[in-house]
């Protein structure tokens, strides 16, 4: 496998991605690359700074939990409004055995393109919109263990489940 999951302390998963400007084969190729490592991966979301590529492109299988649902990329994407509130427990490829409930808003309106740059804006609702949510915090550098209580978290550092500064 060409790339590799990045974990918690790498510098890449801190970072805010760059847009993504070109829709050509590269991109088509990388957006079948990120479904295939998600799917190595056992992973029902995948941001590309996970796999040490800061752009804004991400991975997204909920079809385990949504029925009808299937293999989708999400590029350059946006929320534009957000309602509802849902704690729901949630677990990231990039820190290994971490499950923590963490508290969203249910339902987003994502502005966002395919890989051939076709614009879409399309509401999201139940674990979609999870997913979602988590992924396009990645590609802000924000990790769902920065959503969580501080006592949760000081837990999670003085157990080594994540390192102190990351
Ligand atoms: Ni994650």
């Amino acid at each position: 496998m060409k790339y590799k999951i990045r974990y918690i302390g790498d510098p890449v998963l801190r970072k805010v991605a760059a847009p993504i400007t070109e829709f050509d084969e590269d991109l088509k190729k990388f957006a079948r690359d990120m479904i295939e490592v998600m799917h190595v991966e056992d992973g029902i979301g995948l941001a590309a700074p996970q796999i040490g590529i800061s752009k804004q492109i991400i991975a997204v299988d909920a079809s385990e939990l949504v029925e009808d649902e299937y293999p989708r990329v999400f590029i350059n994407p946006e929320i534009l409004e957000s309602s509802g509130e849902w704690v729901v427990e949630e677990g990231c490829l990039s820190i290994p055995g971490v499950r923590e409930e963490v508290k969203r808003p249910e339902k987003i309106l994502l502005k966002f393109q395919d890989e051939t740059g076709e614009l879409f804006t399309e509401e999201f609702s139940g674990w979609l919109s999870r997913i979602l949510q988590h992924e396009i915090d990645h590609l802000n550098g924000i990790l769902f263990v920065d959503r969580i209580s501080p006592v949760r978290r000081n837990l999670l550092i003085v157990n080594k489940m994540i390192p102190e500064k990351y």
